[in-house]
């Protein structure tokens, strides 16, 4: 059973790709950058290692990241907003490497940031991080669910239901959806050589999302902070492999 193996390659070089864009990046997301320069040294980083940035492609988004700040969700436009001491962002890059897609997003602290908002950006990550650890044959997409759900939950947060991980090769979103809230043991069983991403978004209050008239940015309706994290991984014969993993170790704030 290794014809996933060439598959596995690929996905290999497009998420190291995206991975080390965020590595990249990392030293300039301080106080004073905007977005779109953050967009900018994005789309050169990726187009220089010899990717392509999806979004720049997708159903016109034409930006090469998504910027999303504070309140916002997910799906953020890369603007002239300038990053300010205290903010939030998730910055989401997706990069092709021969046909081939890796698609990771973390959250970034600009100074100091509260308490409230660290521990927001611990707990998503901590989620998600938790549902890739239970990940090998057999385990259930409601159990992947369940297992964000119930972490944070307990903390008092919600889990966005609009927006869900995706199957992932050589196609940016491919079935099946993976729902970040769900129960035990119900839903598709994972099996070696699939590949998804798990991109759980967690809101301070509650669950519900509005998209701004942009047609892309979605935020939070009670005007919360929100939180996200993306990896895209595989699924082995007896595990799993995170293709988007940091090579410097940016796992979480602070980097
Ligand atoms: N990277 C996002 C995801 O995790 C999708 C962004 S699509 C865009 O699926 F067009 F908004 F960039
Ligand atoms: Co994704
Ligand atoms: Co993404």
């Amino acid at each position: 059973m290794t014809e996933y193996k060439e598959k596995f390659e690929k996905m290999r070089i497009a998420g190291k790709l995206a991975s080390r864009t965020l590595d990249m990046l990392t030293d300039y997301i301080k106080a004073g950058i905007c977005t779109n320069k953050i967009d900018e040294l994005a789309f050169e980083f990726i187009k220089d290692n010899g990717g392509y940035s999806a979004p720049q492609y997708y159903r016109g988004f034409s930006k090469s990241v998504c910027t999303s700040l504070n309140h916002v969700v997910c799906h953020g436009i890369p603007s002239d907003r300038i990053l300010e001491d205290g903010d939030i962002v998730n910055v989401d890059v997706t990069a092709i490497v021969n046909e081939y897609y890796g698609d990771t997003s973390r959250m970034f602290i600009i100074g100091n940031s509260s308490i409230k908002s660290k521990n927001l950006i611990d707990a998503t990550y901590n989620s998600m991080m938790n549902a890739i650890k239970i990940l090998k044959p057999g385990v259930k997409l409601g159990d992947i669910g369940n297992e964000i759900q119930t972490y944070v939950e307990k903390k008092g947060y919600s889990v966005v239901r609009d927006f869900c991980g995706h199957g992932i090769s050589n196609i940016f979103h491919e079935p099946p959806n993976i729902l970040h809230y769900g129960k035990k043991d119900t839903g598709l069983e994972v099996f070696p050589g699939m590949t998804f991403t798990i991109e759980p978004m967690i809101n301070a209050g509650k669950y519900d999302v509005k998209i701004l008239n942009d047609g892309w940015t979605a935020v939070t309706k009670d005007k919360t902070l929100s939180a996200q994290f993306e990896h895209t991984v595989g699924i082995t014969e007896n595990g799993y492999e995170i293709f988007t993993e940091s090579a410097k170790g940016y796992n979480k704030p602070p980097y």
